[in-house]
């Protein structure tokens, strides 16, 4: 796949299929995922893959449980999800939250049928920086494989029953980054088109001064 096609085209995908992913596949994007950059090599990275649907089904209690308090944050004016960027519009930014809880909902009420959870593990991950581009690695080589996903951080308000679940060794500092959901998507692949262009959120010599060339629309295809 054309790399570009992969960078524009790795959407969230929510609505999967529950079709097993071959493990050699599985291999494929994990064996791209840990070429990624990370802080003086030290590789402090672990990946635990769940397809053990009795797993599966615990862990689709203790999303839906933590989704809930997600949106109770959000609800009340909190957490990661309310604001938007200075500049941006919040008419914007309200219907995108509102399409992406529909499709948010999907996924928790179908979670039983996932077919792959990968939950990633960091030792100090540097507020995320040490480990994001591995896991947008894995993203993009899944999107290679017509493979989808969903990068989650919800989980982390359930971090000690995650750990106990999977049996993860915290007194070598090991702590949960991210899950991502995986499967073949229902849907189609399309352009990343919602965001921002360049011209609005890019400057040159300063901040807010002309970034020196209007992108209108996205550059590929
Ligand atoms: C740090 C991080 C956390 C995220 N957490 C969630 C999540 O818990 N649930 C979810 O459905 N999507 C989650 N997402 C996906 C974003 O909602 C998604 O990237 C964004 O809405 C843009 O959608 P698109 O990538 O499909 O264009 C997360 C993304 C990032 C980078």
């Amino acid at each position: 796949m054309d790399i570009h096609e992969a960078l524009y085209t790795t959407r969230m995908m929510r609505r999967l299929r529950p079709d097993p992913i071959p493990l050699d596949t599985q291999a494929r994007i994990l064996d791209a995922a840990v070429r990624a950059p990370n802080g003086g090599n030290t590789q402090r990275w672990h990946f635990v893959a769940v397809d053990d649907r009795e797993l599966i089904r615990e862990f689709a209690q203790l999303f839906r449980r933590a989704r809930a308090i997600e949106y109770e944050k959000f609800s009340a004016g909190a957490g990661p999800m309310v604001a938007t960027a200075p500049g941006a519009d919040p008419t914007t930014h309200a219907e995108t939250m509102c399409r992406m809880q529909g499709s948010g909902n999907y996924l928790a009420d179908h979670f039983e049928e996932i077919p792959l959870l990968l939950f990633v593990f960091a030792i100090d991950d540097l507020g995320g920086a040490n480990i994001y581009p591995a896991i947008w690695s894995a993203l993009l080589a899944a999107r290679a494989e017509g493979v989808g996903g969903v990068m989650t951080m919800v989980l982390r308000n359930f971090k000690d029953e995650v750990n106990e679940l999977l049996g993860v060794p915290v007194e070598e500092g090991w702590e949960m980054s991210a899950m991502l959901t995986l499967g073949y998507p229902r849907g189609k692949w399309g352009v990343a088109a919602n965001r921002r262009p360049v011209h609005e959120v890019s400057s040159r010599n300063g901040w807010g001064k002309p970034f020196g060339i209007e992108v209108p629309q996205p550059l590929w295809p």
